[in-house]
């Protein structure tokens, strides 16, 4: 059993005191009878609620874009920073996380979710969901860091990287890359093994799903339906 309040502002149509006021306001049916308080309880498995007489269509999961901007943490909660979740309105939050991380400084494409099993495969290495990135180097890369990108890096550390794809924007200075996977720091480790430091860095895309570029930084919205089902999400 929800508030009845969170069950409406769940849906990210209505904010928590929009959906109380829609409740004050005599709009809101809970199985035929009509709903008095916010705090009332209904189930959303099985309850019928209707607004404005239209039945409310409760989500099985959220899914949001976010164009995350730098300076805040990919994280659900940090004692003394700022997350992504604080980006969003309290009455969205509710068990979201993000899909994967962004660097502090990283801005761009970041979904967040309450389903699992979405997240698990979209970040399995062994799905190959595509992420694309802008960064600003600063130095030029050229066609000899295409082919060490195309055959796979080998970080620092060791660590063997799956071949990925380079292209060069202008003078080399921007590129965009390509990952099929995703190791912590990617980007900019493998820029440092080819002696160039990035300067700025945005991921683009993650699989199907494109940063829509109607969102400025910080800015969210839920996805379409068209998106939902790209991604393989159950709304
Ligand atoms: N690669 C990085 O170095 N940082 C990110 O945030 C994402 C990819």
């Amino acid at each position: 059993m929800d508030r009845l309040d969170k069950l409406l502002a769940s849906t990210g149509r209505w904010s928590r005191r929009e959906a109380k006021q829609l409740i004050k306001e005599g709009r809101v049916l809970v199985d035929g009878r009509l709903a008095g308080r916010g705090e009332e309880k209904a189930d959303p498995a099985s309850a019928a609620i209707l607004v404005d007489g239209v039945p409310l269509a409760l989500r099985r999961h959220t899914y949001v874009m976010l164009h995350k901007p730098a300076g805040v943490l990919s994280a659900t909660e940090d004692p003394r920073q700022r997350t992504v979740l604080d980006l969003l309105p309290p009455e969205l939050r509710r068990g979201l996380f993000p899909v994967g991380r962004l660097d502090k400084d990283t801005e761009g494409l970041l979904l967040l979710t309450d389903d699992g099993d979405l997240a698990h495969r979209l970040l399995s290495p062994k799905n190959h969901v595509d992420k694309v990135y802008h960064a600003r180097l600063d130095r030029p890369l050229g066609p000899a860091d295409q082919a060490a990108f195309a055959q796979g890096i080998t970080l620092a550390d060791g660590l063997r990287c799956m071949p990925a794809d380079l292209e060069l924007i202008g003078d080399g200075t921007e590129v965009l890359v390509t990952l099929h996977e995703g190791k912590f720091h990617q980007i900019k480790r493998m820029a440092a093994s080819r002696g160039a430091a990035v300067c700025w860095l945005k991921r683009l895309s993650m699989g199907p799903l494109q940063l829509d570029p109607a969102l400025e930084k910080g800015e969210y919205r839920l996805l379409t339906h068209k998106e939902v089902a790209k991604i393989g999400g159950k709304l």
